[in-house]
C-alpha cells in the first residue's frame, strides 16, 4: 500500500507532569521539568516523520489557578528553556512561534519570546507554535475584538473572517490532536480549529511521551477515515 502522507499540523495537550513525578515520589517542579524536556525529542521525531507544525500547550488561562509556587515554575521553566532551545530551531530551520493572551505575561518572558520569534522567523521549514497563556474562548472573544475595533460590520460576519483573526490566523487547522495521560478533553484549546481535527488520547504520561508514541498515533489517524461531512463513498483520501 501507497505510503500515506502524514498529517500536516499536529496538536498536543501535554497532560499528566504532575502525575509523573507523583509516581516517582519527586516534587511537582521535576515532573515540569521533566515535561518541558519531552518536547525537543518529540519536535525531532516531527521531523522525521514529516509534521510541518507541532503546536504544543504549555499553560492555560486557566492554569493560573494553580498554587503560585507552581506557576513561578513553570513560568521559569519556560524562560529558560526558550533561552536554550532557540538555537536549535535556527539550526533545525524551525520557526518558534507563541500563542494566547501573552500580554498578560510577564515583560522578561514577553521578551524571550518576541527574540526567540525574531531569531527564527526566516525558517521555513517547520513550525514549532507554543500555546502559553492560551484559552479557545478567549482567543475568540480576542478575534471579535479585534474585528470590532477594526470596524468590521458584524451582523455580515463570516466564518472565514473570524478564521482570519485567531491567533492562528496563518496556519492550517490541526489534523490531528494528542492528549497524553488519558484525559478525554480538550481543556479549552484551539476550540474553534479542533472542529474536524482528529483526536487521540494515550494514557502515556506527557514526560515519558516520545518518537514511538507519537508514530503510533499518526499510525492511527492514518487509519481514520475523515469524512468532513459527506458521505463515506465520497472520500477519496484516507486520514486527511
Ligand atoms: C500538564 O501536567 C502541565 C500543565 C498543565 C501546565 P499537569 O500538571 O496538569 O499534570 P497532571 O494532569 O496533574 O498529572
Ligand atoms: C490542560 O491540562 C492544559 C495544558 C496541558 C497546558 P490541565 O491539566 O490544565 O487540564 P484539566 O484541568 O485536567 O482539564
Ligand atoms: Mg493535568
Amino acid at each position: 500500500m501507497a505510503q500515506l502522507p502524514p498529517p500536516e499540523h499536529v496538536a498536543i495537550i501535554m497532560d499528566g507532569n504532575n502525575r509523573w513525578a507523583r509516581q516517582r515520589f519527586l516534587p511537582r517542579a521535576m515532573g515540569h521539568k521533566a515535561g518541558i524536556e519531552a518536547i525537543r525529542p518529540v519536535a525531532e521525531a516531527c521531523d522525521r516523520l514529516g509534521i510541518r507544525i507541532l503546536t504544543v500547550f504549555a499553560f492555560s488561562t486557566e492554569n493560573w489557578k494553580r498554587p503560585q509556587d507552581e506557576v513561578e515554575t513553570l513560568m521559569e521553566l519556560f524562560g529558560e528553556t526558550i533561552r536554550r532551545e532557540v538555537e536549535t530551531c535556527v539550526r533545525r530551520g524551525v520557526e518558534m512561534r507563541f500563542c494566547g493572551r501573552l500580554d498578560e505575561l510577564s515583560s522578561g518572558l514577553r521578551e524571550q519570546m518576541r527574540q526567540a520569534n525574531e531569531r527564527t522567523r526566516a525558517n521555513s521549514h517547520a513550525v514549532l507554535n507554543v500555546a502559553v497563556n492560551y484559552g479557545g474562548r478567549q482567543e475568540i472573544v480576542d478575534a471579535v475584538r479585534e474585528m470590532a475595533r477594526a470596524g468590521v460590520d458584524l451582523s455580515r460576519l463570516e466564518e472565514g473572517m473570524v478564521a482570519r483573526h485567531l491567533y492562528t490566523r496563518d496556519l492550517p487547522d490541526p489534523d490531528l490532536i494528542i492528549r497524553t495521560a488519558g484525559e478525554m478533553r480538550l481543556s479549552n484549546f484551539l476550540l474553534w480549529q479542533a472542529a474536524y481535527a482528529e483526536f487521540y488520547s494515550t494514557p502515556t504520561l506527557w514526560p515519558d511521551f516520545g518518537e514511538a508514541d507519537l508514530a503510533e498515533a499518526v499510525d492511527v489517524f492514518n487509519r481514520r477515515v475523515r469524512r468532513f461531512g459527506s458521505r463515506p463513498e465520497e472520500v477519496e483520501h484516507r486520514g486527511r
